[in-house]
């Protein structure tokens, strides 16, 4: 009875012993294989997967369409140059400037005389720089600028 009793509980023991161990054997493996399934997942089917359903789409920035430019309007050299070298002052009126456009503003100063306007538009006058303070503008750029100042004063 002993005997048999020390034998089974040997073969009892022996035996899970050699469970454990095989399980020692499988449970790496089957980790390892895991892992190994993880690894070979490429990395851009997760963010496949967890990217939401619908997607919206943004349009890039609306398009501007360019008006083709009107070249029936002719714009006299004078309003040019007014354009480009008077308004910055005679557009608002800065520093009590006669206005563009306003007669109220040129009819007295009219009554000088055309000339005097020249004068006083080439040479300054007061607060007037010189030529607007464009010394390239020649004399008759200026002569210009001005008709364009006075179109419609009386
Ligand atoms: C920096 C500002 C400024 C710019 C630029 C300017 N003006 Fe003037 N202009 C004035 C001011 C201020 C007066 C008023 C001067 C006064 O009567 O005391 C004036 C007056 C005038 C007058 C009237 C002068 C008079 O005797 O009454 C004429 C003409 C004139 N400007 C022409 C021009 C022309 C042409 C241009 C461009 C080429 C021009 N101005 C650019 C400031 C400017």
């Amino acid at each position: 009875m002993t005997a048999n009793t020390s034998s089974t509980f040997f073969v009892r023991s022996f035996s899970a012993c050699l469970c454990l161990f095989l399980l020692a054997q499988i449970t790496p493996s089957s980790a390892l294989s895991q892992d190994e399934s993880r690894k070979n997942t490429p990395k851009t089917s997760v963010s496949d997967r967890i990217k939401p359903i619908g997607e919206v789409y943004i349009s890039d920035a609306p398009t501007i369409v360019q008006q083709p430019i009107d070249t029936n309007v002719d714009i006299s050299p004078g309003e040019k140059i007014a354009t480009a070298a008077c308004l910055r002052c005679h557009s608002a009126g800065l520093m009590k400037s006669p206005k563009i456009g306003n007669h109220k503003d040129w009819a007295p100063r009219l009554k000088k005389g055309r000339e005097t306007l020249y004068d006083h538009a080439i040479n300054g006058h007061n607060k007037m720089p010189a030529r607007g303070g464009k010394r390239n503008l020649s004399d008759n750029d200026i002569k210009a600028a001005v008709d364009h100042m006075l179109v419609g004063v009386k």
